[in-house]
């Protein structure tokens, strides 16, 4: 059996940075599970899909042509033999992602995909429905949370130092919009799993969270 860590929470809580952070310090396997609806929605854009076309998004899904390559400490994203690891992240295809996010379709045809990334000695899965449906039976769960406003602070100090800009309230409006749509959808709704552990990151610095979950981990 593979043990398999679960990191699940709103945006902006820090779980892609937890995650990887614990994946390298114990030589486990990482699952970006939101670069998985990224991608999707950054190929449903390039080929003009329509948001609300569910079959077309769910084929576009299962048969998304991705390859995550790990080169010195970072992994590089491809699409179609493209580098989109910059493309990915900018708000408007995580705003797209999360649309798509909400099509139970979509859901259903990267399930397997995100299955099999479970593999030995081990797996560290960050997402918003890990614990819940993924991976229901990972004898560790973390739903890692901060509030709204330390998010939208952490996202705007990001921005700035990739020399980009936005104003600090538009940030925290996005935000919420964001966990809104998240938390009321359908399927796969953000929210805890009855026996995960829940983290508050708001006052709390990366090493201290990554130290808490490495307790967790050997307790
Ligand atoms: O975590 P990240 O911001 O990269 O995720 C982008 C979007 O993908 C989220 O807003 C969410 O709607 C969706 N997502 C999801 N389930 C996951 C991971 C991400 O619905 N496991």
């Amino acid at each position: 059996e593979v043990p398999v860590l679960t990191v699940d929470g709103p945006g902006g809580a820090g779980k892609g940075t937890v995650s990887r952070l614990i994946a390298e310090r114990l030589g486990w396997h990482l699952l970006d599970s939101g670069a998985l609806y990224r991608l999707t929605a950054l190929a449903a854009l390039k080929h003009g899909l329509a948001l609300d076309d569910e079959a077309a998004l769910a084929t576009c899904a299962e048969t998304l042509d991705v390859r995550f390559v790990a080169c010195d400490g970072e992994t590089r994203i491809e699409l179609e033999g493209r580098d989109v690891s910059g493309d990915i992240r900018t708000e408007e295809v995580g705003n797209v992602a999360s649309q798509v996010a909400s099509l139970p379709r979509v859901r259903d045809a990267l399930l397997t995909r995100q299955r099999d990334f479970r593999d030995m000695p081990g797996l560290v899965a960050d997402g918003r429905d890990m614990g819940t449906v993924v991976f229901p039976h990972a004898p560790l769960k973390v739903y890692l949370t901060a509030s709204a406003e330390e998010r939208a602070r952490r996202r705007h100090e990001q921005l700035l130092s990739a020399g980009r800009d936005a104003t600090l309230t538009s940030l925290l409006d996005e935000i919420k919009a964001r966990d809104a749509r998240d938390m009321q959808r359908a399927v796969a709704p953000l929210k805890p799993a009855d026996d995960a552990v829940l983290l508050d990151s708001t006052s709390l610095a990366i090493p201290d969270v990554v130290e808490c979950i490495e307790r967790l981990l050997s307790a």
